[in-house]
């Protein structure tokens, strides 16, 4: 009853770390939906490595199911900690709890999840995205400041579920709510993607003449817009003001270029923490329940000063 009752609480060096000294992570990544995550991947992996810390990466292809199955996996395998970063908020519980009955630690980044059950995870490292909502909003009430009539804006959402999505829109929707003259006048996901983002934008020029603004919950589903909006004789920027949120490099040149008005950053680079906070765990120390990741935002000047000095 103890024993079991320890390995509840954590029992973080049950596992691997202490027979060889070496830390495992079993890392379940969402995809490889966009720039940010590209880029995301290639920070763990190499933190992981400059850490000395082996990593078990499986890529979940956007599917909550295939998270499911490597985390379980992992746990089968006996790693030393658990990271992931969620595809969808809800649905978590059940595995996570095989997880801590396992005594393998867990920590959530990027995304969080919904559960009220805290002790599910160790902590959680990654942005807080409805600030970066509000940052989009802020943006825009101040861009169409002093004019009077309605400002349609169409949304770009991310993945249905996730936490990006639902908090980006939330955010947003707060700030801009203060004035009715801003207008959501379509709003639909476009998974993150390039692809989805050109495919849904060219769907809303069709079905309304009267676009002022689009808000892209990324800088893919932005880029993707471009072309829609170009090859429907549009100027993006000028004709359509666009937001976006990442600051990957393409979204930064788009932006450089006068085709995006202003994207809110969403850093990628969390390796170097992840890493810090597995060793910590896995050590049973206490580390803070949230871990903030610092972002600022791009203006289409401060992007020209910014882009040759970015590493993603
Ligand atoms: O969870 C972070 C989001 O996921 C990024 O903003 C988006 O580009 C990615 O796909």
């Amino acid at each position: 009853m103890v024993a079991a009752t320890l390995s509840a609480c954590g029992g973080e060096s049950g596992n691997g770390a202490a027979d060889d000294g070496k830390i495992t992570m079993g890392f379940s990544q969402v995809g490889a939906e966009s720039g940010w995550r590209t880029a995301n991947t290639d920070s763990v992996r190499k933190a992981a490595e400059e850490a000395g810390i082996e990593l078990k990466f499986s890529d979940a292809q956007q599917k909550q199911e295939n998270q499911i199955k490597a985390i379980r996996s992992f746990v089968q395998q006996k790693v030393d900690v658990i990271a992931f970063s969620p595809v969808v908020e809800s649905g978590w519980d059940t595995v996570l709890k095989e997880a801590k009955d396992a005594g393998i630690p867990v920590i959530l980044t990027d995304r969080a999840i919904d559960s009220p059950d805290t002790s599910l995870y160790k902590t959680f490292l990654g942005s807080d995205f409805v600030e970066e909502g509000k940052k989009a909003g802020q943006w825009l009430v101040e861009a169409y400041q002093g004019k009077s009539e309605q400002v349609n804006i169409v949304e770009l959402q991310g993945n249905t579920g996730s936490a990006p999505a639902n908090d980006r829109r939330d955010g947003f929707a707060e700030v801009i709510k203060a004035d009715p003259k801003f207008k959501v006048i379509a709003s639909q996901t476009g998974e993150f993607t390039r692809a989805k983002g050109k495919e849904v934008m060219d769907a809303f020029l069709k079905a309304h003449t009267d676009i002022d603004v689009l808000y892209a919950h990324n800088d893919d589903m932005g880029l993707g817009a471009i072309e829609a909006i170009e090859a429907a004789g549009k100027k993006p920027g000028v004709d359509i003001t666009i937001i976006t949120v990442d600051a990957v490099r393409d979204g930064m040149q788009a932006l450089a270029d006068g085709k995006i008005n202003f994207i809110v950053e969403c850093s990628p680079l969390l390796g170097p923490q992840l890493m810090d906070l597995a060793k910590k765990v896995v050590a049973g120390e206490t580390v803070p329940a949230r871990v903030v990741t610092e972002e600022t935002t791009f203006t289409q000047e401060q992007a020209k000063a910014a882009l040759p000095q970015r590493q993603y």
